[in-house]
């Protein structure tokens, strides 16, 4: 099963968040309009709303509001990318140039924020105090992830678990979140609500998990037309990744060194010579082995939930999170 085989298996419900996505994009302000065009209908996978809704149905949920939870969940996954697409001064994103490419930072941010209110101004109609306690908190761990991140960048001697929780942070929590909101709709107390983190929320946070860690391989090895994104964008913004945190840990003193110098000086012109390294010490393998532990470790998590399509479709997305190429 690919992306594709699995969104089918809910597939009204998919194309229900993409009416609403369009809908609710609506503003009397051009600029908004013209770049929150520009990058939703620029594709992207749609994989926090699709595990979202694979969640609430595997967990028999039978309602609609989990579609809208699940759009304004990619509101808010949008409004990071033109955040961060900024930051990592980026131009490529989604097989387009990126907005700041285009329109400047300003407007990127801008337009960034206005997703970012217009998804709260929707949560707020859910009427749901689970729902919005969930996403206000996971929108304020990504901004900690992403300046964590920052605090790191051009540092080599960021450990794997100062690593680690950078991509829980700026990663996985929206994807527990994505696969929490649409259950929780049906939680009657707290009780439930603790029940449905431990089982789906897991999921979803290993899933996440794995996925950065597969994006983090991909930067190196990925072929940037599939991707939609620029590879080698990583080693440019000085971003110490585990692949290359393993080759300095476990390569030979001159091999750590010319590691530390390319995150020092963000040098993109030694790309070549840090993935031969990479490479031939094992940090792309360690860091796949890494997602392939997760995926694993999200399966687990949702065991105990009764055997359905919905719950098949989930196994084969964490399998996927960690065996794409796009
Ligand atoms: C990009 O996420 C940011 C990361 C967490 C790596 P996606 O790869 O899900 O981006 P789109 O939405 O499909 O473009
Ligand atoms: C993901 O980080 C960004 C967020 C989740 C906000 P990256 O910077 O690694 O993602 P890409 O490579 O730009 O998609
Ligand atoms: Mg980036
Ligand atoms: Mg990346």
């Amino acid at each position: 099963m690919n992306f594709k085989d699995i969104t089918a298996v809910v597939a009204d419900d998919f194309n229900a968040v993409d009416a609403y996505i369009t809908h609710h994009l609506n503003t009397n302000v051009p600029l908004i309009r013209e770049i929150g065009e520009h990058i939703i209908s620029g594709g992207g996978k749609r994989l926090r709303p699709l595990v979202g809704l694979l969640c609430a149905r595997a967990y028999g949920y039978q309602g609609s509001q989990h579609i809208d939870i699940a759009a304004i969940i990619e509101f808010l996954h949008t409004a990071t990318l033109l955040h961060d697409d900024v930051v990592d001064e980026s131009d490529m994103r989604r097989g387009r140039p990126t907005a700041n490419a285009v329109w400047g930072n300003a407007a990127s941010v801008l337009v960034g924020d206005f997703l970012i209110s217009r998804a709260f101004e929707l949560l707020v109609k859910i009427r749901n105090f689970h729902v919005l306690d969930i996403l206000s908190a996971s929108t304020n761990v990504i901004s900690e992830g992403e300046v964590l991140q920052m605090l790191n960048s051009r540092n080599p001697s960021t450990t794997e678990e100062q690593y680690m929780r950078v991509i829980h942070h700026k990663t996985a929590k929206m994807f527990e979140s994505a696969a929490e909101t649409g259950a929780v709709l049906m939680a009657q107390n707290d009780q439930e609500v603790a029940h449905i983190r431990g089982t789906l929320g897991a999921y979803g946070r290993h899933l996440g998990i794995a996925f950065q860690l597969v994006d983090d391989v991909l930067d190196y090895t990925g072929d940037a037309e599939l991707l939609g994104k620029n590879v080698g964008d990583d080693l440019a913004e000085g971003k110490p990744t585990l692949p290359l945190i393993y080759a300095m840990r476990e390569g030979t003193p001159q091999q750590a060194e010319l590691i530390r110098q390319a995150i020092l000086n963000s040098d993109v012109d030694k790309l070549d010579e840090v993935v031969t390294i990479v490479q031939k010490v094992g940090g792309l393998d360690y860091t796949q082995k890494a997602a392939e532990h997760q995926t694993q470790l999200a399966i687990d998590a949702i065991s105990q939930l009764s055997h359905s399509s919905y719950k098949e479709a989930l196994i084969h997305l964490a399998h996927q999170a960690s065996q794409r190429k796009h």
